[in-house]
C-alpha cells in the first residue's frame, strides 16, 4: 500500500516535476538555455538569432502594441501586423457612418492615406540585464516585510536614476519569479503609429463572440499599421514628416504553411499568469470563484440575448456588453474545466507533499516550514472576501443603472464651497458620460438584470455580510420597480436637465436618488469593510508565494522553471497540432475557407460572409496563398504556451519564419494561466497566407505584399 502510495505521487510527480513539451514562457535573454531542446524539436535557427544585442536578431521586429497586445514589423518601412481585435479600437475612432471602416474595412492605397492614430504607441525592447542582485541587496529572508520593500525600492529607485544617465532608452525594473529575481528592460518607444489597412469585420471578427475561445475558428484577426520616425529613426510624435521607421530586423514570411508535428515558437509579451500558486488557491479559483462569476455572468448574458434577439437596435447597443462579459464567462469556464479534467489541484497536493518532505530535509530550509500551513489558513481567511468582491463587481455593480449613477458620485458631494470651475469640468464630463451611457442602454434589459442579481445576492451573501441596502429590501420585484422608477438616471432629459442647471444646493437631490443610494451602499461596504482587510490579506500572500517560489526553485535545481508571465517580451514554444477535447472527438490543427462557407448565415450577425470572399471561393482564386492541398487555409493550433497579451504575437516556424498569428486559446485549456496540460491547451492562429490573401486577393492592397520579403 506505502509502495503503491509512492508510485502514485512518483508518477504525478514526474508529469509536474519536468517542463512538458510545449509549457513556458521564457526570458529571450536566456534562450541560450532551451537552445538545445527546441533543436532537439525542430528548430534551425539559434538563441542568438532570436535575441541578441550583439547583432541584429528576431526580438527587433517585435513590439508591445499599445498596452495590451504585442505586434510584429514586416518590412524595412515600419510595416507592422497585429490582430483586428487589438486594432479594434483605432478602427473604431476613424469609422463613422460615412466611413465606416469597421464593417466595411480599410485599406491605404498609398503612404499618404495612412491614418494618425493619437495615443497608439509601440514599444521596442533594446536590451535587457539581470539585476537581481543589485536590487536585493540588503535585504535577507528574516526580515520584516515592509522594511524589505523599503530597501527593494530604494535600489531600485537608484538604479534606474543611473541608468537614466547613460542611456536615452527608457528603462524600468520589473520583478521575475513572484520578487526572487529582477531585471531592467530598456525600451524605446515610438509614438507615432498609422493605421495602414484592417478587413472588414466580417473577415476581422467572423465568429464574433460566438466563436470566441472556441476551434473551430475561421476569423481573419488581422489588421496592419505602420511605424514612423524622425529622419534619424529616433521615436517623434506624429508629424507630416516623419518617415516610415526602418528596422534593425523584420520578419520574412513563409508560405509553407504548417504540418503536424512542426516546431513553432510564439514571440511576444503574455500578460499574467499564476503558474507556482499552491493547491488552496488554484482550488479556491478554479471551484469557488470561477463557478459564481460563470453562473452570475451566464445569467446576465441569457437575458442579452432574449432582448437582443428580440430587436437589432438592441443587438448593436449590447454587443460590446455581451463581448465584454462574455470573454471572461467563457474563459473561467474553461479553467474550471480544464483542472478539474486534469486532477490540477490533485496533482498540486501531491507535489507540495514531496515539498514539504523536501522541506524537512534540512535544518536551512526552516523559513519553508509553515509555508504551506499558512497557505491553507490565509486563503480560507481571504474566501469571505473574495466572494464580497466578487458579488459586488459582478452583481451590485454589474446593474447598469446603478453603475451610472456612481459616475455622479463627486458630483453629489458639491458644496457651495466647491470652486465653480471644478463644478464645471465635473458637469461638462459628465455630459460626455451621459451621451455614452444613453446611446447603449435599454431598460428592460436592466431592470430584468437587476432583479435577477439582487435575488442571487441576498440568497447567497450572508446578511451580515453584505452592503446595507440589500437588508433593507423585502421584496426585491417592488424594490426593483421603486428604484428604476423613482431613480432619474434612467431618463436621458431629466439627466441632461439637471447637469445644465446643476448648482450646489441640488446635489442632495443626487444623494438621495435610490440608484445613488444603493451605489453609496455598495461602495461603502467596499471600502469599509473589504478593500483593507483584502489588502492586508494579500500582501502576506505576495510574501508567501515570493517564498513558496523560491523553494520551488531550491526544491527542483535539475529542472528550468519558468517566471510568470508580467507583461514582458517572452518566448514559448510547442508543435502544431490539434487535439482530443474529449472521449471520442479530435480537433484537426487547420481549419479552411470551406468552414466559413459552412457556417455562412445571412441571417446571424456574426456568421454573414462577404460577397467578394464568396466570389474569390468560388473561383478557388487563392494564387500563391493556396496550401498545396488546394484549399485556402484560415487558422491552425499548436501546443504553445500563451495567454492574454499574446495577441497579435508572431507564431514562428522552425527558420524563424512568420507563419501567423496567435489570437486566442481554445477554452478547454484556458487552465493553461494556472497549469498547463500539453494535452488539451493549444494557441490559435491565423494562418499568414490567409492574411496575405486577404490583403492582395479579396483587397487589392497588393503594394503592401511588395513591401514583404515572401519566402516561397
Ligand atoms: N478571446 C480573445 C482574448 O482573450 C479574443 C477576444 C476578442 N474577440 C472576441 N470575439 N471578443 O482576447
Ligand atoms: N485574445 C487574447 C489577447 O487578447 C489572447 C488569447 C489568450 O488569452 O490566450 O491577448
Amino acid at each position: 500500500m506505502k509502495h503503491l502510495h509512492c508510485l502514485i505521487t512518483f508518477v504525478l510527480m514526474f508529469s509536474f516535476g519536468i517542463a512538458k513539451a510545449g509549457e513556458g514562457m521564457w526570458i529571450p535573454m536566456l534562450l541560450q538555455y532551451n537552445e538545445k531542446e527546441m533543436q532537439e524539436m525542430g528548430m534551425r535557427i539559434t538563441a542568438e538569432d532570436i535575441y541578441s544585442i550583439n547583432r541584429s536578431s528576431l526580438k527587433d521586429a517585435i513590439v508591445l502594441f499599445g498596452g495590451g497586445c504585442t505586434g510584429e514589423i514586416v518590412s524595412d518601412y515600419g510595416l507592422l501586423l497585429t490582430n483586428h481585435h487589438c486594432g479594434y479600437g483605432y478602427i473604431q475612432k476613424h469609422s463613422s457612418v460615412e466611413h465606416d471602416y469597421l464593417t466595411n474595412g480599410f485599406w491605404a492605397m498609398n503612404r499618404g492615406e495612412e491614418l494618425p492614430c493619437p495615443g497608439l504607441s509601440v514599444t521596442f525592447l533594446r536590451e535587457m540585464r539581470d539585476v537581481t542582485e543589485k536590487i536585493l541587496h540588503g535585504t535577507n529572508v528574516d526580515m520584516p516585510e515592509d522594511e524589505r520593500k523599503a530597501k527593494i525600492d530604494e535600489n531600485i529607485k537608484k538604479l534606474v536614476a543611473d541608468l537614466e544617465k547613460q542611456t536615452d532608452y527608457k528603462v524600468s525594473i520589473k520583478p521575475y519569479f513572484l520578487g526572487n529575481e529582477y531585471y531592467v528592460l530598456f525600451n524605446e518607444v515610438y509614438t507615432d503609429v498609422r493605421l495602414v489597412g484592417c478587413p472588414p469585420s466580417n473577415i476581422g471578427k467572423f465568429g464574433g463572440d460566438t466563436d470566441n475561445w472556441v476551434w473551430p475558428r475561421h476569423t481573419g484577426d488581422f489588421s496592419v499599421f505602420r511605424v514612423y520616425a524622425d529622419k534619424d529613426g529616433r521615436p517623434a510624435d506624429y508629424s507630416k514628416d516623419n518617415v516610415p521607421y526602418k528596422p534593425a530586423k523584420h520578419l520574412e514570411i513563409s508560405l509553407k504553411g504548417v504540418e503536424e508535428g512542426d516546431f513553432a515558437f510564439v514571440f511576444g509579451y503574455p500578460a499574467h499568469t499564476n503558474e507556482y500558486l499552491p493547491a488552496v488557491a488554484v482550488d479556491q479559483e478554479a471551484n469557488l470563484i470561477d463557478p459564481i462569476v460563470v453562473d452570475l455572468r451566464g445569467k446576465v448574458l441569457d437575458i442579452y440575448n432574449k432582448y437582443q434577439e428580440q430587436d437589432p437596435k438592441v443587438r448593436i447597443q449590447y454587443a460590446a456588453k455581451h463581448a465584454n462579459i462574455g470573454n471572461g464567462w467563457k474563459k473561467w469556464m474553461g479553467v474550471t474545466e480544464g483542472i478539474n479534467h486534469f486532477h490540477g489541484v490533485e496533482k498540486k497536493r501531491a507535489f507540495e507533499k514531496d515539498f514539504q518532505k523536501w522541506v524537512l530535509g534540512a535544518r536551512n530550509r526552516y523559513m519553508y516550514l509553515d509555508l504551506l500551513k499558512d497557505f491553507e489558513q490565509s486563503y480560507k481567511e481571504l474566501e469571505p472576501y473574495e466572494l464580497a468582491y466578487s458579488y459586488l463587481a459582478e452583481a451590485g455593480l454589474r446593474i447598469e443603472l446603478v453603475n451610472f449613477a456612481g459616475r455622479f458620485a463627486r458630483l453629489s458631494e458639491v458644496t457651495k464651497d466647491t470652486p465653480q470651475a471644478d463644478i464645471d469640468k465635473m458637469v461638462s464630463s459628465l455630459k460626455g458620460n451621459a451621451a455614452t451611457f444613453f446611446k447603449d442602454y435599454y431598460e428592460p434589459i436592466d431592470r430584468e438584470v437587476a432583479a435577477m442579481l439582487l435575488k442571487e445576492y441576498l440568497k447567497e451573501q450572508p446578511a451580515d455580510f453584505r452592503p446595507d441596502f440589500l437588508n433593507g429590501i423585502k421584496d426585491v420585484d417592488a424594490y426593483v420597480d421603486q428604484l428604476f422608477t423613482k431613480s432619474m438616471f434612467t431618463d436621458e432629459a431629466k439627466v441632461n436637465d439637471f447637469l445644465d442647471n446643476f448648482k450646489p444646493s441640488k446635489a442632495k437631490k443626487l444623494q438621495n436618488d435610490p440608484a445613488m443610494k444603493a451605489y453609496q451602499s455598495l461602495i461603502g461596504f467596499y471600502r469599509n469593510e473589504v478593500n483593507g482587510k483584502m489588502t492586508e490579506l494579500n500582501a502576506n500572500i505576495d510574501r508567501m508565494r515570493r517564498l513558496y517560489m523560491k523553494g520551488q526553485m531550491d526544491m527542483q535545481t535539475d529542472k528550468r522553471l519558468f517566471p510568470d508571465a508580467n507583461f514582458t517580451l517572452r518566448v514559448t514554444y510547442g508543435k502544431v497540432e490539434g487535439f482530443k477535447p474529449q472521449d471520442g472527438k479530435t480537433y484537426r490543427h487547420f481549419t479552411t475557407l470551406e468552414g466559413i462557407m459552412q457556417k455562412e448565415n445571412p441571417d446571424i450577425y456574426d456568421y454573414v460572409v462577404e460577397p467578394r470572399l464568396k466570389q474569390l471561393y468560388n473561383n478557388k482564386d487563392y494564387g500563391r496563398y493556396a496550401d498545396k492541398d488546394g484549399t485556402m487555409h484560415v487558422a491552425f493550433t499548436a501546443s504553445v504556451h500563451t495567454t492574454g497579451g499574446n495577441s497579435g504575437s508572431p507564431i514562428l516556424n522552425a527558420d524563424g519564419r512568420l507563419l501567423g498569428l496567435n489570437f486566442d486559446r481554445c477554452w478547454e485549456g484556458t487552465m493553461s494561466d494556472l497549469i498547463y496540460d500539453p494535452d488539451i491547451c493549444r494557441n490559435i492562429s491565423v494562418d499568414i497566407r490567409y492574411v496575405l490573401f486577404i490583403i492582395d486577393k479579396f483587397a487589392g492592397a497588393g503594394h503592401l505584399i511588395d513591401e514583404m520579403s515572401i519566402v516561397e
